[in-house]
């Protein structure tokens, strides 16, 4: 692997944000609304009442304390609950093109490269607005970049899928400097009228530089040292939002067509299999764990992290070892854990080590090793 380096990230951040406490209070009135219009229906049992949210049990059992979104009145007005995003003109540029341009613009003056520099755009995130043009040569076009683009969607696990695949770009010679982009408006697929998943996501942008060490410009870099990825089939996490949705009317707006999981299953099999694959790799590699200062992981659930960390580290992790964004942005799906890269990577020396890792639905992980290296 050696010769390839992360040389530049950007994030975006939306401009909106939603607390707990805002959150809570519109899905109680919602709960209300609701209750009160079934009534009869739930006197007669033949509904169940729906619960209340509470803004304590989301910081306790997640972590996450704000999200930013892409539009916060549609999800807080309880005769709507989902972003009100209107559609553009085709003309007009689409709203995924719009994240990814601030933050690309970002991870290229980071790494000291213009588009001119670029040849390959992939957008690598969990939910694409529609089917096609590809938002990724929405995104090359708009920045005049030559070369080619594509999209691919790997849930949770985007980033470290879409890294690998730029990184193999690299390595056959089909690129030599490729964006990596995530734009990820997951709100637009979040039950906000399910108490069990209304908490957990938030929306955000991350973009990556990747490019030979020979073509970098900026003084230091992070090596990536290896990369390696998994994937075990799963329905724990599942959206059966899709194409041919339109083939059969009965399934149309049903809960199943937007996020849903069952939590507890998830945080039971993937922390083991997060966990044994960033010990597989690091094994494979010859590395130790005490040769690795951080682990950046998937920001899916606080007490999630903690214990996969535990696992890897055969200890418990002090705060800095593994990083925590997910208390301001909650899950932004593929952005988590290059945000938590781009915001803690400043205490590094040459020569010090980290993983990033990312993992969700499918079930799917990804691990990167890198090094911080002068250039
Ligand atoms: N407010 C108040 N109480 C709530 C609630 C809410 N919003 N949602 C659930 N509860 C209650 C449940 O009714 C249950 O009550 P009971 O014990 O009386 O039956 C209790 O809290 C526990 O519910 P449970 O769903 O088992 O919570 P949990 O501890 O598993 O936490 C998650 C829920 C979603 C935070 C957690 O399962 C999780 O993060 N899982 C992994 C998620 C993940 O990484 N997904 C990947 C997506 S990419």
């Amino acid at each position: 692997m050696a010769g390839i380096v992360i040389s530049g990230i950007g994030i975006y951040t939306p401009p909106e944000a939603i607390t707990n406490e805002e959150l809570v209070d519109s899905f109680n009135a919602y709960v209300k609304k609701f209750n009160e219009e079934h009534k009869n229906e739930i006197e007669a049992q033949k509904i169940e009442p729906l619960q209340e949210s509470s803004a304590e049990f989301i910081a306790k059992a997640s972590g996450v304390k704000n999200r930013y979104v892409m539009n916060k009145s549609g999800i807080l007005d309880i005769n709507r609950m989902y972003p009100d995003i209107p559609e553009r003109p085709n003309e007009e540029m689409s709203i995924q093109c719009e994240m990814a341009l601030p933050a690309i613009k970002e991870a290229l003056d980071n790494a000291g490269k213009t588009s001119e520099d670029v040849d390959a755009v992939i957008v690598s995130c969990a939910n694409m607005q529609r089917a096609y043009p590809a938002i990724s040569i929405e995104i090359q076009d708009a920045l005049g970049i030559n070369g080619f683009a594509f999209d691919m969607l790997v849930a949770c696990s985007s980033a470290t899928f879409g890294m690998q695949t730029g990184i193999d770009s690299i390595k056959a010679g089909t690129a030599e400097c490729v964006v990596m982009v995530s734009p990820d408006i997951m709100t637009g697929h979040v039950n906000f009228c399910d108490r069990d998943s209304h908490f957990i996501f938030g929306d955000a942008c991350t973009a990556v530089v990747i490019e030979k060490k020979d073509t970098c410009k900026t003084d230091t870099a992070f090596e990536i040292l290896g990369s390696k990825l998994q994937t075990k089939f799963s329905s724990n996490v599942r959206n059966n939002f899709g194409f041919l949705n339109r083939a059969d009317e009965s399934g149309i707006g049903k809960p199943d067509k937007l996020f849903k999981q069952n939590g507890r299953k998830v945080f039971k099999e993937v922390v083991p299999f997060v966990a044994e694959h960033i010990t597989g790799h690091l094994d494979e590699l010859n590395f130790k764990i005490e040769d690795m200062k951080r682990l950046w992981l998937h920001q899916a659930n606080q007490n999630m992290n903690r214990l996969i960390s535990t696992k890897v580290l055969g200890r418990e992790p002090e705060p800095e070892e593994t990083p925590i964004i997910l208390d301001e942005y909650a899950n932004t799906v593929s952005c988590g854990c290059l945000i938590a890269f781009k915001k803690y990577q400043d205490d590094f020396e040459i020569g010090e080590k980290g993983v990033i890792s990312s993992f969700g639905a499918g079930y799917s992980v990804g691990s990167i090793i890198v090094e911080k290296i002068k250039i």
